[in-house]
């Protein structure tokens, strides 16, 4: 069985303070939700206290990236250690924006996913095709490259992938339940060429205008274990929504 995990990015989003106001009004409303696993990834300078605040609960905070070198000349940059100091727990890596504005390529993202996994991070591995490679018929193509070359060399504990359709982060444009399903099935097998059983016990988020008005359906789906929100898990309200998506 794989537990149902709802994850939130905030991207560059949130104040101390507004960090602060969003878990009083949130950890209330989610203390009775015991079979829903849920991560939120802050921007950097809010994880101390989002660690903080939710130190009494069972909500685990991540970060939305992290570097692969231990310590040292990397201006900007901040190691997977100084995330555990931080109070993190998890940490997205790959993301569709890292990759495509950052332009991280999936060598660098391969190196960051192991120096998190050798901290104890666990890591929420984004994946996912752009419109026109959609369009031209190589989405598969394109989640084989980004699963093969990201996860080499890597075992599976601790691993959790994100596929998150380019073209539906931000957009409005949520893949279907049919679309995202069909995906999902296709990285499950990628992944059970790689791992083998151990597979069904991986769990794959879908995320891209996940809202608590189109979770249910997503979630029925046989290979979807659980969302990584972006937009709708900044205010309060929503996110518990959406963690509540069985009620
Ligand atoms: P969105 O973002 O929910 O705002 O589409 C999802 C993501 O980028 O993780």
């Amino acid at each position: 069985m794989r537990t149902p995990l709802i994850a939130a990015n905030w991207k560059m989003n949130k104040t101390i303070a507004e960090t602060a106001a969003f878990f009083d009004a949130f950890l209330p409303v989610v203390r009775d939700v015991t079979d829903v696993d849920i991560i939120i990834a802050p921007p950097f300078t809010s994880l101390a206290t989002a660690a903080e605040k939710t130190r009494s609960s069972s909500v685990k905070i991540a970060a939305q990236n992290a570097y692969f070198e231990e310590k040292g000349a990397f201006t900007g940059e901040i190691s997977a250690a100084m995330l555990i100091d931080a109070g993190c727990e998890a940490v997205i890596l790959g993301h569709s924006e890292r990759r495509h504005i950052l332009k991280e390529t999936d060598e660098v993202i391969n190196k960051k996913i192991k120096a998190a996994l050798a901290h104890g991070l666990e890591v929420l591995f984004c994946i996912g095709e752009l419109l026109a490679e959609r369009e031209a018929g190589k989405t598969n193509d394109v989640l084989r490259t980004q699963i093969t070359a990201g996860l080499a060399g890597i075992p599976s504990e601790g691993i959790v992938v994100a596929y998150e359709p380019v073209w539906a982060i931000g957009t409005g444009k949520t893949a279907t339940p049919e679309i995202a399903q069909e995906a999902h099935d296709f990285i499950r097998s990628l992944l059970a060429e790689k791992y083998g059983d151990t597979a069904q016990t991986i769990r794959i988020l879908y995320g891209g205008s996940v809202t608590p008005e189109n979770v249910k359906g997503l979630m029925a789906c046989p290979d979807i274990d659980g969302a990584l929100v972006g937009g709708a898990s900044l205010k309060p309200d929503s996110f518990a929504q959406l963690v509540r998506f069985n009620r």
